[in-house]
């Protein structure tokens, strides 16, 4: 029997070829020590494949001309850097402050274990409108992959973007809705809340909400209106709403003009809140005025709910309001636009019902009063160019299920839409009386 020996050769070729990891990794060390500790930001390069440490997000939580705000969560303790920078510009830096949450978990089915996490969140300044930047987190022991998102044009007649909700319990089927949602490159998205199973167990925002918009949430910014299942330990606002913001909040985007409530916290009564809407909808020029929140004031199946009631459908109308899509029944329902109440000069208001995000869905019949009716699992994607407003509610195999165009012109909706329209009085004695059965 003969053994062979290595090849001296081979050997030399071996060392010589470790000599550049080597290098790398010592070069890596070193690098990673200083980003602490000075000024001396890492090379892009170094830091674009890989991502660890991080254990949420990052998610861009708000997205303006000139602001954006991110979120992240680390198991580390220390604050994180968030890089930032456009091609050809010197990176700036931003330094988090992170918010320590202690939590109990089941483990492997027996008893709990405490742990702990580091939510992390910052906005970036001075950032000009409609540019492309990129950014990435580093620290502590943790980095983030290089991803990019854009700023709001300062000037543009065109926005696309995406509404859905209840997106709780069933990650599978939140996470297929994001993978089409991925491909229809939006400029935001909004979720009209219901966001996990029980809001008061933080093991359940990794797997129902976060992991689930891993490829979306990094780019485009999530708002959201927060939904009864989000509440609990405040861990809503810990993980979602930024220091000095409230959970009401509005943003725009060209022309649109978008509202987000939360109706369902309980600190302010429904009469309050609708005033709060008449204002934010009054003080808008935008051309088209969307207000989003989790229960519904119109709503035949599911939980039939009609929060806001009696006022709700006339506020809304006089305010201006274009579209409310709000959720918690788990269903997609658009409803005909209501028209306003009679010696008024209100909008006529379309409401929908997106709550087929994920959760288990609930029935619904097509009556009358509906232009769709569907149990289904879905999102809602609006295109809107000028005064040409385009809908197509997707489902969860990609198909299209609800089509709707319509135009606006010097304030008025085409002829067309409003020949389809449902007296609010009508519509509201409908809801009373299907409800008390
Ligand atoms: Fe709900």
């Amino acid at each position: 029997m003969s053994i062979s020996k290595p090849r001296r050769d081979t050997r030399i070729v071996s060392s010589v070829s470790l000599l550049p990891l080597v290098c790398l990794i010592a070069a890596l060390v070193v690098v990673l020590t200083t980003a602490d500790g000075c000024e001396i930001a890492p090379s892009r390069s170094m830091f674009q494949k890989r991502q660890f440490g991080i254990t949420k997000g990052p998610m861009l939580l708000r997205v303006y001309q000139e602001r954006a705000a991110l979120m992240w969560e680390t198991e580390t303790e220390g604050p994180s850097r968030l890089y930032y920078w456009r091609n050809r510009e010197p990176e700036r830096y931003v330094e988090s402050t992170p918010e320590k949450v202690q939590y109990e978990t089941k483990k492997d089915g027996k008893g709990t274990v405490t742990k702990t996490a580091f939510i992390h969140k910052v906005w970036l300044e001075d950032l000009e409108a409609g540019q492309v930047y990129k950014y990435r987190v580093i620290g502590p022991e943790a980095q983030s992959k290089v991803y990019k998102f854009h700023t709001t044009p300062a000037d543009t007649d065109e926005a696309r973007f995406i509404v859905y909700g209840d997106s709780r319990t069933n990650p599978g089927t939140h996470r297929k809705l994001v993978e089409l949602m991925m491909n229809k490159k939006v400029d935001f998205v909004v979720n009209v809340g219901d966001l996990v199973s029980r809001g008061s167990r933080y093991e359940q925002w990794g797997p129902q909400f976060f992991e689930p918009l891993k490829g979306l949430a990094e780019t485009v910014p999530v708002y959201i209106a927060k939904g009864n299942h989000d509440r609990g330990n405040g861990y809503f606002e810990k993980l979602l709403i930024l220091e000095g913001e409230k959970n009401n909040y509005g943003f725009d985007y060209g022309p649109v003009h978008y509202f987000c409530v939360d109706n369902v916290s309980g600190d302010l009564r429904s009469e309050e809140l609708l005033k709060l809407i008449w204002a934010d909808a009054q003080s808008s020029k935008a051309r088209w005025k969307f207000v989003s929140y989790h229960i519904p004031s119109i709503n035949f199946g599911g939980h039939w709910s009609k929060w806001g009631y009696p006022d709700a459908l006339r506020t809304l109308s006089e305010a201006g309001v274009d579209f409310v899509l709000t959720g918690h029944s788990h269903q997609y329902e658009r409803f005909r636009p209501i028209a306003p109440a009679p010696g008024t000069d209100g909008s006529f208001v379309t409401y929908v019902t997106s709550g087929g995000g994920g959760a288990g869905l609930s029935n619904v019949e097509a009556t009358c009063y509906h232009a769709s009716a569907k149990k289904i699992h879905h999102f809602c994607l609006f295109h809107i160019k000028g005064n040409k407003l385009t809908m197509d509610t997707i489902d969860i195999d990609g198909k299209i299920i609800d089509h709707l165009e319509i135009t606006k012109t010097d304030g008025r909706l085409n002829k067309q839409y409003l020949w389809t329209a449902v007296p609010m009085e009508e519509i509201r004695r409908y809801q009373e009386l299907k409800r008390k059965r």
